[in-house]
C-alpha cells in the first residue's frame, strides 16, 4: 500500500469484479437498443473505463471530454469545456462514463450538453457515488460503489494530480493534506 494512504476503502479486487458486473447491467440495459457511444470524462474515469470495456460484447464506441469548473468564457452553465467530442453525436445514445459522482453539478451540466447536441438518450456509469454530497438532483444508472462522505484517491481519482495510478480507492493520511 502506498505510504500516503489511511485505509483503503475499494479494493482492486473489488472494482475488477464489480466492472464485470456493470458490464453486464450495461450490456442487459441496451440489448433491444443502439449500442451507445461511450464518452468518458477525462482524466479520472480512464482507468474504470479501461476496466468495464473489456467486458461489454456490443459495438461500442468511445470518445472523451474534458471539462472544468466554471472560470469565464467558452462555458457551458457551470462547465468550462477543455476538449470537447471529436464526433458527432446527433440520435445517439450516450454513456457516460465518470469517476466519481459527488454533489452532481458536473454531471447534470455534461448530460445537458450532450441533450443539446443531439443525443436520444444520456445514461452515466459511475465508479463511486457519494450520495450524502449531491446538491443538484442527478441518479447514475449504473454504480459501481457507494462510499461515504470521504475525500477517496486511486483508480484515477486525485489529489492535486497525485495518486491517480493506484489500483484501489483510498482515503489519504491526515498529514497529506497540511
Ligand atoms: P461533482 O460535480 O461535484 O459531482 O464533482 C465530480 C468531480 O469532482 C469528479 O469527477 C472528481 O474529479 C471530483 N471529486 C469529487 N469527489 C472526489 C474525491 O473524493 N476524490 C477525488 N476527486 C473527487
Amino acid at each position: 500500500m502506498h505510504t500516503d494512504i489511511k485505509k483503503v476503502l475499494v479494493s482492486h479486487q473489488q472494482i475488477v469484479e464489480r466492472a464485470q458486473e456493470l458490464a453486464n447491467e450495461i450490456q442487459e440495459d441496451y440489448k433491444d437498443k443502439k449500442p451507445p457511444i461511450l464518452v468518458a470524462l477525462l482524466k479520472g474515469s480512464v482507468p474504470f473505463l479501461a476496466e468495464i470495456i473489456k467486458w461489454i460484447e456490443m459495438d461500442v464506441e468511445l470518445d472523451f471530454m474534458d471539462v472544468s469548473s466554471y472560470e469565464g468564457t467558452e462555458s457551458v452553465g457551470d462547465v468550462r469545456i477543455l476538449k470537447d467530442l471529436d464526433r458527432s453525436i446527433k440520435e445517439d445514445n450516450v454513456l457516460l462514463v465518470e469517476d466519481i459522482v459527488d454533489t452532481g453539478k458536473t454531471l447534470e451540466q455534461v448530460s445537458k450538453l450532450l441533450y443539446n447536441k443531439g443525443a436520444a438518450d444520456v445514461k452515466i456509469v459511475t465508479l463511486l457515488d457519494k450520495p450524502s454530497r449531491r446538491i443538484v438532483d442527478v441518479k447514475a444508472d449504473f454504480i459501481g460503489f457507494e462510499i461515504p462522505n470521504e475525500f477517496v484517491v486511486g483508480f484515477g481519482l486525485d489529489y492535486i494530480e497525485k495518486y491517480r495510478n493506484l489500483p484501489y480507492v483510498g482515503v489519504l493520511k491526515d498529514e497529506v493534506y497540511l
